[in-house]
């Protein structure tokens, strides 16, 4: 069943209930009720319990059955003369000024639905400073919530059909009467509707990207490399249950679109990256229902998810490996690439395996060898096989309709091989590929005919019609660092983005990263921009490690958060945490095997979530060390600290959805030139400027006012600064123009 995230852009009006959601009367309501209560001889916290969501009325009748027709009037009638005598400290509810302001930019029409009386609901608006166009209260429908006759009137008064009209409330009868009006809910305070938010600026937010298309353009993504985020059944092995608990914590951070490293079914020799079926869920990862679940909390809070497609190869357990290596006339050989001995009877040519050794391995049941890039139990995919290719697009499909956002697509360059298999020339000696990630052996080879063959083009636009069939997006993993070169991969109807790794693949060079950011931003403005991947060396530890490390990087987040296309994280990146400690008897990573230098398991440490054993990722035993985390590197201990990297982080991207209108204005960005040597892009009316140098740069003139800053939490949008500035070493601001 397609359970698909709500489709916020058919919303022509939103319906907002009074107390609680856009009005925060909690204090006043509160004592009304407890000064209620002790006049008619109650229990205050039985009272409190019953009222929320209410008319006075029917929560009389509850607590007091008793009492006749007339006396149950008169004890209503007493709460809200409590009511209207104390308005001393309504407020628009947080977020309301912003929802407001977002609803006038998108011209949408809105109005509000509340259960208390017109004298009530007027002297609380009015004390929030809010006017609505429409309001519907009690004394309207004589109806009180659940039933919809509030919510109808409403939406008939602003002439828009209840299926486009959203409902946003903050209690069970009032959820229950937007859906028993035919209407998507929003719900507050922890609630379930079609929507689950944590506020209202969220759904400022949410409806404001509805209105940008593609929704992948500018959204924030992160990766969680699902071994390592969260273990939710004790088994020291993340899973999909894990990920669902920790929704929260991306919501906070502001994350919009979760990718998942590979969940399919698979005998783990690569930690998932080697497939045995493409149509089931690993059941140590939870299996089926485990990923609905996580479908449908992540899309209720209007995240999207995408998956990981490796078809390179496959695992050589999955069926169509085993039968096509029965027998040369097996219908699955040509899945596959097999190929006769060379005359001495060794492989048919010189490629490597990234992960050490020849690419070829001999297959004794048939006399062939076969192809694999990786490792022998990851049998590379023929790509130039019609019925492969039409197997794949079956895959596309069923995922798309089982309710996947997309895909970012593993090793997306490599899946086409040259024709005739020919040898890859060798680098003149003493001559090595600055890649990382392979042997060295591997480094030593031009590799010309093995990866990057231009035909790989076809089959991504041919994907790319299937996912545009479903909305969905497609994120490249191309290790291709020239940004032109790169851009080739994203250009016409080929791949959505494709991830940019001149971030991933540098230590800290500011001028050189500089001059790379630059060529990256003229090439596309569909590139996907990130720091780290569960491959590569975190960015805080090849960027200096510690304190410099991590400065160095968030002023890199800063730049890149004004970069069109996509702003990626990879997990723990938003902790700032550098690479972990793995002892070597504990290594598992098959590179690492070959090449201990280049062990991916460094970056795979458990996610650091509390202090304690288990650091809260698994109450069992890790499958990897807890990578010697602090308690300072916890996601508890940084959200209690306002300059923590989490809390600066999650203030950067809180900034950027804020501004979201104005980067949705314009694509075009460009590098300026300030009187000062520091690093500045523009875009639009928004502006990223970042000391890059380890020295402190005097007398900045800022262009606009910083309504960002790496350094000092309380400047922000409520509070912007202008003028002159100094910037500390790798400090770095966001501006807004008035
Ligand atoms: C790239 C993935 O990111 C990596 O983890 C994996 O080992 C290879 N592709 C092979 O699938």
């Amino acid at each position: 069943m397609r359970q698909g995230p709500l489709d916020l852009a058919r919303v022509e009006g939103v319906l907002l209930d009074m107390d609680g959601t856009l009005v925060d009367s909690d204090g006043t309501v509160e004592r009304a009720w407890s000064a209620w209560a002790r006049e008619y001889g109650l229990d205050v916290e039985t009272v409190l319990t019953a009222a929320h969501g209410h008319p006075a009325v029917r929560v009389v009748r509850s607590l007091l059955p008793g009492l006749g027709e007339e006396a149950a009037k008169a004890a209503a009638q007493r709460q809200y003369e409590l009511e209207y005598a104390d308005a001393s400290d309504v407020t628009a509810a947080a977020g309301a000024r912003d929802l407001l302001a977002a609803l006038d930019r998108m011209g949408l029409a809105w109005a509000v639905v509340t259960t208390s009386d017109d004298r009530l609901a007027k002297q609380r608006l009015h004390a929030a400073g809010i006017d609505p166009p429409v309001l519907v209260t009690l004394d309207d429908v004589g109806a009180a919530k659940p039933d919809p006759e509030g919510y109808l009137r409403a939406a008939a008064l602003l002439d828009i059909a209840p299926s486009a009209c959203l409902v946003v409330e903050d209690s069970p009868p009032g959820l229950a009467a937007g859906r028993a009006a035919g209407m998507p809910t929003a719900a507050l305070r922890g609630l379930d509707g079609d929507l689950r938010l944590p506020g209202l600026g969220r759904l400022a937010h949410l409806l404001e990207r509805s209105r940008v298309r593609p929704w992948w353009r500018d959204a924030v993504g992160y990766q969680v490399y699902l071994p390592s985020f969260a273990d939710a059944d004790g088994d020291g092995w993340g899973d999909l249950a894990g990920v669902c608990s920790h929704l929260d914590h991306l919501t906070r951070l502001g994350v919009e679109v979760l990718w998942l490293t590979p969940f399919f079914r698979s005998p783990m020799r690569d930690h998932g990256y080697d497939v045995a079926d493409y149509h089931a869920v690993d059941p140590s990862f939870g299996g089926e229902a485990a990923l609905d679940e996580l479908l449908t909390q992540a899309h209720r809070r209007g995240m999207r998810v995408i998956g990981d497609l490796v078809v390179n190869h496959t695992s050589d357990a999955h069926p169509w490996f085993t039968a096509a290596a029965s027998s040369r006339t097996d219908p699955h050989r040509e899945h596959y690439i097999w190929r006769d001995p060379a005359p001495d009877g060794g492989p048919p040519n010189n490629w490597l395996s990234h992960f050490g050794g020849p690419a070829w391995t001999f297959s004794p049941a048939t006399g062939q060898y076969y192809l694999h890039l990786f490792r022998p139990e990851q049998p590379d995919l023929n790509w130039r096989d019609p019925a492969l290719a039409a197997e794949i697009d079956t895959v596309l499909e069923y995922w798309f309709e089982r309710g996947l956002d997309g895909f970012r697509i593993d090793t997306a360059a490599y899946l086409v091989k040259d024709a005739d298999l020919r040898d890859n020339p060798s680098l003149p000696a003493g001559q090595v590929l600055p890649a990382r990630g392979v042997t060295m052996d591997w480094r030593r080879q031009d590799h010309r005919h093995d990866i990057h063959q231009p035909d790989v083009h076809a089959v991504h636009e041919r994907w790319r019609r299937i996912a545009d069939r479903h909305g969905a997006f497609l994120v490249g993993e191309v290790y291709e660092l020239d940004p032109h070169a790169l851009a080739r991969f994203v250009e016409d109807e080929r791949l959505h983005s494709s991830f940019w790794f001149g971030l991933v693949e540098t230590g800290w060079d500011a001028e050189r990263i500089a001059a790379m950011l630059e060529a990256a931003t003229t090439a596309s403005s569909r590139l996907s921009w990130v720091q780290g991947n569960h491959d590569r060396s975190r960015a805080v530890t090849r960027f200096g490690g510690g304190e410099p490390g991590r400065r160095r990087s968030l002023a890199l987040h800063v730049l890149m958060a004004l970069l069109p296309g996509t702003f990626w994280l990879f997990q723990g990146e938003e902790l700032g945490l550098g690479d972990g400690h793995v002892p070597a008897e504990r290594t598992v990573d098959p590179l690492g095997a070959a090449e201990p230098g280049e062990s991916r398991d460094v970056v795979r440490t458990p996610m650091p979530w509390r202090p304690g054993p288990g650091l809260g990722f698994t109450t069992g035993r890790p499958w990897l060390p807890d990578g010697g985390r602090g308690e300072p590197d916890t996601v508890a201990v940084q959200a209690d600290d306002p300059a923590s990297h989490l809390n600066t982080l999650s203030r950067l991207l809180a900034t950027r959805r804020r501004l979201a209108h104005l980067l949705a204005a314009t694509d075009d960005v460009s590098r300026i030139a300030l009187d000062a040597p520091v690093v500045a892009y523009r875009r639009g009316g928004l502006w990223a400027v970042a000391n890059l140098r380890d020295t402190p740069v005097a007398d900045v003139e800022l262009p606009a006012a910083a309504v960002f800053d790496t350094d000092d939490p309380a400047v922000g949008l409520d509070r912007p600064r202008a003028g002159r500035v100094r910037l500390a070493p790798y400090q770095a601001l966001v501006l807004a123009a008035r």
